[in-house]
């Protein structure tokens, strides 16, 4: 399963360093390759001699070695990898990787990829149960960053508790699990995410108030079935999630471009907060007020539909177009009239009204509207709304079956 995978294995400073180079051997039996990277920490523990002979290639250590920058850089480094794992990440890495750090090699590599990262934490119990820890790893979470382990047990320490770093089948059961063959695995899928603005002049603009965080979610959990994402994101306030190809864009008209550049794809999922109209007489410089007291004249052109554009594409149209509708009144009426107009094939719908407490909030209750009909979710976490639209989309998609 793991067979022409690249893992990126960073080895911090715990004692906990020699089962990494266990790892290093179960990695290259299911076919793996291992790119090494020892802290400083780390090799009080074991020796980059070890490391490489056991990887089979060079261990990388330092962050400015003439040598290695010019045989391959470090962003270049944190880049081929198909994924990166920690193993032992111990409290001062992960303090690091919370902070955003790069002062060191390893740093710096977890802060320049743009890959999914799997961590393997080992440390002493009460540096585990430390607040300053505890708090990291709600960070790290939050970031995305996967966990595996720490165990409970007997420590080198001669402490019993949480701490010990799991053990090297169960890292790797963990690598497989994020590598594996999701049911999307050879798909592409579009997802479009995030507020577009809509220049004024060279510094105003036209904005709205989406976060993001609902095509965020999306793209994540389309990404952990193993899709292809390319991740077409206006200014949006949550960041990016790792492992998709972002393409950052600011206007209507260049996400239209982003989209349709991205094809072919089996599928585009439409969540953007698009703005529906661009200031046509936008100015070159920065409008100034004349004192005569007059406000200026803005003038509006219609934005093109990006959902009603790919949903009416003669030629090369994804097999699935999915909208989002946020509505005040009558969802299901608008929402069904909407699916018909722009010719997607569903529209995820729901009810905004500040009352429900939707908007901004971290639930959500949808209507998935196909040509089947309305069917009525119960409120659910956005996540695991994500979740059960990713999987409803690779059952649609015939993937996995
Ligand atoms: O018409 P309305 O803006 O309510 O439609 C919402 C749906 O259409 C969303 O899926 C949104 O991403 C998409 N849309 C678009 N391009 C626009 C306007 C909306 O793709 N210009």
């Amino acid at each position: 399963m793991l067979s022409g995978k690249r893992i990126l294995l960073i080895i911090g400073g715990g004692i906990a360093a020699y089962k990494s180079l266990d790892l290093i051997r179960r990695l290259r039996e299911r076919g793996a390759a291992v790119t090494s990277v020892l802290t400083k920490a780390g090799e009080e523990f074991v020796t980059p001699l070890s490391v490489g002979a056991l990887a089979g290639e060079k261990c990388y250590r330092h962050l400015f070695d003439l040598t290695d920058e010019a045989e391959m850089g470090h962003i270049e480094l944190s880049r081929a990898a198909d994924l990166v794992v920690v193993a032992p990440a111990t409290a001062d890495l992960m303090a690091k990787m919370a902070g955003g750090h790069a002062d060191d090699l390893a740093s710096t590599l977890l802060m320049a990829t743009d890959k999914r990262v799997l961590i393997a934490p080992a440390m002493n119990v009460r540096m585990w149960l430390h607040r300053a820890t505890q708090r990291n790893i709600a960070t790290l979470r939050a970031d995305d960053i996967r966990f595996v382990g720490p165990n409970e047990g007997d420590m080198a320490c001669g402490e019993y508790g949480p701490g010990r770093m799991a053990e090297p089948l169960e890292i790797v059961a963990g690598i497989e699990a994020m590598m594996g063959d999701g049911p999307l695995e050879g798909r592409h899928l579009v997802v479009t995410s995030g507020p577009t603005h809509e220049p004024i002049d060279p510094v105003r603009y036209i904005a709205n108030r989406s976060s993001g965080a609902q095509g965020t979610a999306l793209a994540r959990a389309l990404r952990d079935l193993g899709a292809r994402v390319t991740f077409v994101t206006g200014p949006a306030t949550v960041p990016p999630p790792g492992g998709v190809a972002v393409v950052a864009i600011e206007t209507a008209q260049q996400m239209l471009e982003a989209v349709q550049a991205a094809l072919p794809a089996d599928a585009v999922i439409c969540a953007a907060a698009v703005a529906d109209w661009r200031v046509a007489n936008a100015s070159g410089s920065k409008m100034k007020k004349d004192g005569s007291g007059k406000a200026p004249a803005l003038e509006f052109a219609e934005n093109p539909d990006i959902l009603a554009t790919i949903s009416q594409m003669k030629k090369g149209r994804p097999a699935l177009v999915v909208g989002f509708a946020a509505e005040t009144d009558d969802v299901i009426a608008h929402a069904t009239a909407k699916r018909v107009r722009k010719g997607c094939d569903w529209i995820v719908a729901n009810d905004v009204r500040p009352a429900t407490g939707i908007m901004g909030g971290t639930e959500n209750a949808v209507t998935l509207i196909s040509a089947g009909g309305a069917e009525e979710w119960p409120r659910l976490p956005k996540d695991e709304v994500a979740r059960r639209l990713a999987a409803r989309i690779a059952d649609a998609l015939g993937a996995g079956g």
